[in-house]
């Protein structure tokens, strides 16, 4: 059963049609050599490759195998592997095979899922996943339909942000990491793009620390994928990060996570903010500047209003210390209302004089001073 399971496998892996495949885990008794793999079509210069990216643990190692001998050999070595899964889709199918824990495989398969209509209207519709759905990555980490989708909108925009060409080692921290959806899945895409990736996830809760290096250890990636418990505004890293990620970490956490960024110096900074509690609470109870009293009348519009002013001030500080911002929504409010993302990359140019006469004339108009400016004094 589980030979013809696997020759299936290989044929799909070998076919014309083959869009990915990721093999991981192990069966039962058996290490496989490396504790993932991963197969996908590339084109390169000299022609159509198969390329197949396997991680031993610590880092990823790349290799483009052309069609015919050399790919058949490097499937078979692979499929000699003892993986507890393989996951292989197709542009007509998704094939899933577990290895049970007698030996024996389980296969699932499914017509593969329409290729989305291009887009008419000017909006990005596109749907495909950046870390397929079905990676066995999920299978550890948990989480929901809902949860992977925001986490591939979020790696969407982190891929928009980065250049072509990566640091190596590329240092990361995520930075109110919860239940660490966004560490691992972040690692894995980046992993996946070929650099070496050290990742430290913090959160002030112990227990999220040690569930979550239980799981990197499950997932075979401990030595890359480290957790702290510990403050955002005190922890020490190991490194300082190239890149600094921060989802929905609560009220002012975010403005601790971007004042720790300009610290380090990160390169990057990606930081979609949760609750905003810090301005509305300074609008509450003093008059709006003139014109703008009706701004401010009404609970939900000061709410609302709390909630541009803050990450506009937000946007407006990492400019003044030498970051280049925009600010999007990473994914369909419909999934979140929590759906801004201000992402910032480092280009250390100074303030102009301008800039920083707004951004003083805004904040002592409204009588503001926002969290994140005191940290940053
Ligand atoms: C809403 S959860 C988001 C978790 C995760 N980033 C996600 O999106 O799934 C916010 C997390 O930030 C953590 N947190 C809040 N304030 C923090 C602080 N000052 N330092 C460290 N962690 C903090 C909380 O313990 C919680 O796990």
């Amino acid at each position: 059963m589980l030979d013809d399971a696997l020759t299936e496998v290989r044929e799909l892996l070998l076919a014309p049609g083959l869009t990915r495949a990721v093999a991981a885990g192990r069966r039962r008794g058996f290490t496989p050599s490396v504790t993932r793999a991963e197969v996908r079509p590339v084109t390169l210069k000299g022609g159509p490759r198969l390329q197949i990216v396997t991680d031993d643990g610590s880092r990823p190692f790349t290799r483009n195998v052309a069609p015919g001998a050399e790919a058949s050999a490097a499937i078979d070595e692979l499929l000699a592997e003892p993986f507890g899964n393989w996951h292989v889709s197709t542009d007509t199918v998704t094939l899933q095979l577990r290895v049970t824990k007698k030996g024996e495989a389980q296969v699932h398969r499914a017509a593969a899922a329409p290729t989305p209509a291009p887009a008419t209207d000017g909006h990005d519709r596109q749907k495909q996943w950046l870390l397929d759905p079905g990676d066995p990555l999920f299978e550890v980490i948990g989480g929901n339909a809902a949860k992977r989708r925001q986490i591939d909108a979020f790696l969407r925009a982190l891929a928009a942000t980065l250049p072509s060409e990566l640091p190596s080692p590329l240092r990361v921290v995520d930075l109110g990491c919860g239940n660490a959806y966004l560490t691992f899945a972040a690692y894995r895409y980046l992993a996946g793009r070929g650099v070496s990736v050290q990742v430290v996830g913090v959160d002030v809760r112990e227990d999220q620390r040690v569930r979550n290096t239980a799981v990197a250890e499950r997932l075979g990636c401990a030595d890359d994928v480290t957790f702290v418990a510990g403050t955002i505004e005190e922890v020490s890293l190991p490194f300082e990060p190239d890149l600094v990620l921060a989802l929905h970490a609560c009220d002012t956490a975010t403005d601790q996570a971007l004042a720790r960024a300009v610290e380090w110096r990160a390169q990057w900074t990606l930081a979609a903010p949760c609750c905003h509690h810090d301005i509305a609470a300074q609008l509450k109870g003093r008059p709006a500047p003139a014109p703008f009293g009706e701004l401010t009348r009404h609970a939900i519009m000061r709410e609302r209003f709390a909630d541009v002013l803050t990450d506009s001030l937000r946007a407006a500080l990492l400019r003044l210390n030498g970051y280049k911002v925009e600010v999007v929504e990473f994914i369909d409010s419909a999934h979140t209302p929590r759906n801004l993302l201000l992402r910032a990359r480092r280009t250390s140019t100074p303030p102009t004089e301008a800039q920083q006469a707004e951004y003083e004339s805004l904040t002592s108009e409204w009588g503001v001073t926002p969290a994140l400016e005191k940290m940053l004094r």
